[in-house]
């Protein structure tokens, strides 16, 4: 089978997988409006190509947070890789090392930090981080994840509850078995400890995370912090008062809040919000070159795929992730081509057509 574009991969997973497990990557919340936006939004809006403006090189290096990466996109945090492919996150990690970009690591990965950072040593990394309610638990990841050499924290902050996803609730959707929250082993994979301990056996999460919780972050770490999860001017002006790196413009790839805006389309309001103290990152609904073009000239520093990875993992593990990765790259570096830039940081608002929106 030719793998050509990014749904191809799609349509392999969603035959290879199990009916549950396909259900639950593809999930959104309640009826999946937003999830669909943030595919369909992209196709809304239309490029202004520019012409004679020798285009025989052209590069797709950038840099996030000073470091150098092959191109703008990198792999969103999502959990449970080992469900696509028995290597899980590891095979992800080694992909992510071999094309030179950046992997945010879930803290729901079926692999430890520890694993992840030895099958691909000079792999270029993030954390994303959950707050439980037992901080303690919150503070020891992020020690084990500095002294691993992880270079940021990912602060997932809209997910004080899960949203509702019909399909996982009709399957009865769960972990199998075999297989782990590999992070906290032993720490609270025990239901019935977790069930006494804080009344809800799933649900750890703290749902009265605050922005005081941010300033408590950077009492206990001196890695930089990324918030992600904004999709107004507001917050993201407060996520700057309060010190933060950057911002990821995600709404959870439509999981969460159902009705919400598609990322594309916050995209422009918090960048003239920042005006650049900050670097602004955004995932969501990006399946081809042409939807990292148009979200690059709208103003993110860099973009992050979810579901295109997952996909990759299920088709051939690190060699899939790595195609996956491959065909983006490729296709960026046409489009840019085709409507003239050379380079990624000729690319901007000039190429989107405003009057079309
Ligand atoms: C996610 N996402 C997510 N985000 C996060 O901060 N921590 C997590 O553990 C997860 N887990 C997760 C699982 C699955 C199956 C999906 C699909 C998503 C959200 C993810 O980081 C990202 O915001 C979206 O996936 C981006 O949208 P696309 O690229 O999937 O359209």
């Amino acid at each position: 089978m030719t793998m050509v574009c990014l749904t191809d991969f799609e349509e392999y997973a969603k035959q290879h997988l199990s009916k549950s497990t396909w259900d639950y990557y593809a999930a959104g919340a309640d009826e999946c409006t937003t999830r669909d936006d943030n595919l369909l939004a992209y196709k809304r809006i239309r490029l202004r190509p520019r012409i004679l403006r020798d285009v025989s090189i052209n590069d797709t290096q950038t840099t996030v947070l000073g470091t150098e990466i092959s191109f703008p996109v990198g792999i969103a945090p999502t959990a449970f890789h080992c469900l696509a492919w028995h290597e899980g996150e590891l095979a992800t990690a080694r992909a992510t090392e071999a094309v030179n970009t950046c992997y945010i690591t879930s803290t729901y990965s079926t692999c430890s930090v520890e694993e992840i950072a030895e099958a691909a040593p000079n792999g270029y990394r993030w954390f994303q981080l959950y707050l439980y309610r037992d901080r303690k638990l919150s503070e020891q990841i992020i020690h084990r994840v500095e002294a691993l050499g992880y270079k940021a924290l990912v602060f997932t902050v809209d997910v004080p509850y899960t949203g509702k996803r019909r399909n996982d609730i009709r399957n009865q959707f769960k972990l199998p078995p075999h297989l782990k929250v590999k992070n906290f082993d032993g720490m609270f994979q025990d239901q019935a400890e977790s069930q006494e301990k804080y009344g809800t056996p799933a649900n750890t999460l703290d749902p009265s995370i605050s922005w005081k919780d941010v300033g408590w972050l950077q009492s206990i770490t001196r890695l930089p912090i990324i918030i992600k999860g904004i999709l107004t001017k507001e917050d993201a002006e407060l996520a700057v008062q309060h010190g933060v790196q950057g911002i990821i413009v995600s709404n959870h790839g439509g999981r969460q809040l159902d009705g919400g805006p598609a990322t594309i389309d916050c995209l422009p309001e918090i960048v003239d919000t920042v005006q650049g103290r900050v670097e602004v990152y955004m995932d969501g609904g990006i399946r081809t070159g042409n939807d990292v073009l148009k979200a690059i000239a709208l103003g993110a520093r860099c973009v992050f795929i979810g579901r295109p990875a997952i996909w990759g993992l299920a088709y051939k593990g690190a060699e899939g992730v790595k195609e996956i990765l491959q065909i983006l790259q490729d296709e960026l570096r046409l489009s840019m081509a085709l409507s003239g830039c050379r380079s990624v940081a000729e690319i901007n608002r000039n190429l989107i057509q405003f009057s079309r929106l």
